[in-house]
Formats: C-alpha cells, sequence, structure tokens
C-alpha cells in the first residue's frame, strides 16, 4: 500500500479538527443541562437538551449565548401560546367554564410577552436580577394558567403540555442565569 498523500494526511486532520470542535462546542450544551437538571428537578436532561440543540446556531454557543437562545425558546412558545389560545376562543361551542378559563390564560399570556422581552434586555446588559424577576413572571403565568382549570373537578386543561414547555424553559433560564452569575462573581 502507498503511503497517505500529504494532502489526504491534511484532509484527515482537519476532518479531526470539526468532528473535536463538533464535540466539544456541543458538550457545553450537555454540560449545562446536566447542571440545570440538578439546580432544578423540574428541569429534565433530555427536554434540556433537545430544546437547545434544535435552536439555530446553538452549537457555537457559550454559555450567554445558550442563555439568549433559551430566552428566545420561551418567547417563541409564549407567543404561539397566545395565538393557539385566541385560535380556541374562536370555538363557540365551548363550555362557558373553559371559556373563562381560557380568556384567563389569553389575558396571562399576552402580558407575559412584554415581559420575555424586557427580560431579553436585561439579560443582554447583564442585569440577571432583573431579567429573573421578568422570567419568574412568566412562570407565574403558566402555573396560574393551569391551575385555573384544575380548579373544577373533572376539567381538563387543553393547554397542559404548553404550560409545562413555557415553565421548565423559563426554569432553564433561570439555571443558566445562576451559572451565569456565579462564574462572573
Ligand atoms: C416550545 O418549546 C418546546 C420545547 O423546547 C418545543 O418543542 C416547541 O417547538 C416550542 N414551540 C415553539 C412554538 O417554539
Amino acid at each position: 500500500m502507498r503511503p497517505p498523500s500529504p494532502s489526504s494526511l491534511l484532509l484527515i486532520s482537519l476532518l479531526c479538527l470539526f468532528i473535536f470542535h463538533g464535540a466539544t462546542s456541543s458538550n457545553l450544551i450537555q454540560e449545562t443541562c446536566k447542571t440545570c437538571s440538578k439546580d432544578n428537578p423540574n428541569i429534565k436532561y433530555n427536554f434540556c437538551t433537545t430544546s437547545l440543540q434544535a435552536a439555530p446556531a446553538s452549537q457555537c454557543a457559550g454559555h450567554h449565548g445558550l442563555g439568549m437562545i433559551s430566552i428566545r425558546l420561551v418567547r417563541n412558545n409564549v407567543t404561539d401560546t397566545q395565538c393557539h389560545v385566541k385560535q380556541l376562543l374562536k370555538n363557540k361551542k365551548l363550555d362557558p367554564y373553559v371559556r373563562g378559563c381560557l380568556e384567563d390564560c389569553l389575558d396571562l399570556y399576552s402580558d407575559a410577552i412584554p415581559s420575555v422581552k424586557q427580560a431579553m434586555e436585561h439579560f443582554n446588559s447583564q442585569r440577571y436580577t432583573d431579567a429573573n424577576t421578568q422570567i419568574s413572571s412568566v412562570m407565574d403565568a403558566a402555573t396560574t394558567c393551569e391551575d385555573g382549570f384544575r380548579e373544577k373537578k373533572g376539567m381538563v386543561s387543553p393547554l397542559t403540555k404548553r404550560n409545562k414547555n413555557t415553565f421548565e424553559l423559563s426554569a432553564m433560564v433561570l439555571s443558566i442565569m445562576h451559572m451565569l452569575q456565579s462564574v462572573s462573581n
């Protein structure tokens, strides 16, 4: 067998570099999610990695970048849920109790949108305490929305999965900010 040519050696080492680089950067997602799930039992490791990995450019992101990505995930989820609730409310045959709950949820999610936007601004300026307050209010909104349905026996919330997603993504934001604070202090 001929010895490998210099150019093929170069190609192989470049390839290794790419693979290695890919591995180290996705390790940050895994590392972050490991810490998040230890930090808060509401955050499931697989939910965390799947959510972050699906986001554009997350493989290249550092800690701060992952924080921003997770806030964006919250924003997308909140905006999408607000829209979904509006659609549900168009149904004329809704049970009056469910309608009442959905109207409350619409208010809660509508208020949550400016909260997430403010959280983004605070986060970008590294005002983590202020960002924390805003994101916590989003978590409260998701919880209050879900609790509304639970108050009446036999009611099934049509928003359980969405409320859970918003809650869990927000918890990830809080946990990542917690990490950022302990790194910078
Ligand atoms: C909301 O978050 C979940 C979990 O990351 C994700 O699967 C879903 O696609 C998100 N929805 C939107 C509209 O971004």
